[in-house]
């Protein structure tokens, strides 16, 4: 099946200064959890849901991705000439295809936004989708599926929503729901990052979104807003009225790895849905809660 969104966009030139020091040398994006990069999830996600062309926003220190999603020749033979074929297979199976690749250089980190419109001349003037790696989300049908769905629906933009403690909401974008029509919530408005008494709602922009191609002639003209940086938030405000915008809930496990806590709990929870791991883990598990 063809799909209107082929194109995705993983923005990854953050400084992950959360996690300092691990991201002094290694891209946040490549952190594992169990034994598997974030991005490796993202992109499994979005080919999952029919993406074909995947465009990565990087930085200086993030060449360690682009051999992520490279032959490793040295690697492939030594695996080929031990017999190894099982874990050459599924090495292989990690990476797109010739061609479906694209890497662009955003050269200093003056934020999400700003990264998503590095990648104008590489997405052109189709819909694309926009994933962030560090949320990891676990779904059975992937939620940009969905997403993608809705725009076909809708013809605009659409984002992931996630509820959130209130206490939480600072962290995130928030937005003001509207009427909702099966999985769709219209968006009435959105505030980045807000106090908890100032947010709209504890519905929380979570890390996915699919994009027409007018928010790259907006994010061109959206200043630096919180923290300094240019802000997709920012830019998908200015484009309400402009062009239908809806938000999709989401109805799967999210964890926040950008977070230590959120981080430590998706290595948990993966590793406890392994079977070569769940039985010790699940010991582990047992015998700390005996402890407190
Ligand atoms: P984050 O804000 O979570 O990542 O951005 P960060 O800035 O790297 O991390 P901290 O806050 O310092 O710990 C979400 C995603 O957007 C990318 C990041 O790489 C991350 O994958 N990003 C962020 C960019 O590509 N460019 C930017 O200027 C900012």
């Amino acid at each position: 099946m063809t799909h209107s969104v082929r194109t995705a966009v993983f923005p990854v030139a953050g400084l992950g200064t959360r996690f300092l020091p691990a991201t002094k040398s290694i891209p946040k994006e490549l952190l594992p959890i169990v034994d598997r990069p974030l991005i490796q999830y993202a992109v499994d996600e979005a080919r999952a849901a029919g993406i074909e062309n995947f465009v990565f926003v990087t930085g200086r220190g993030k060449g360690a991705i682009e051999d992520h999603f490279d032959v490793s020749y040295e690697l492939e033979e030594t695996l080929k000439a031990r017999g190894k074929t099982q874990d050459l297979d599924r090495l292989r199976k990690l990476r797109p295809g010739p061609g479906e690749v694209a890497y662009v250089r955003q050269m200093e980190p003056l934020g999400l936004g700003h990264a998503v419109w590095c990648a104008r001349h590489v997405v052109g003037n189709e819909p694309f989708a926009v994933l962030l790696a560090d949320e990891l989300i676990l779904a059975e049908r992937p939620v940009l599926a969905s997403m993608i769905d809705v725009h076909e629906r809708t013809g605009g933009n659409v984002v992931l929503v996630d509820e959130v403690p209130a206490t939480e909401t600072q962290r995130y974008g928030i937005i003001e729901p509207g009427e909702a029509s099966g999985s769709a919530i219209e968006v009435v408005s959105m505030v980045e990052k807000p106090e908890p008494s100032a947010a709209p709602s504890n519905l929380a922009i979570v890390g996915r979104y699919v994009l027409t191609a007018p928010i790259m002639q907006i994010l061109e003209n959206t200043a630096a807003g919180t923290g300094g940086e240019i802000q997709l938030t920012d830019a998908l405000m200015a484009s309400l009225g402009s062009q239908p915008f809806h938000a999709v809930r989401l109805e799967a496990q999210r964890f926040d790895c950008g977070t230590k806590s959120g981080f430590v709990e998706a290595t948990i929870r993966l590793a406890l849905q392994r079977d070569d791991l769940r039985e010790n883990v699940q010991r582990l598990v047992n015998s700390l809660a005996d402890e407190s």
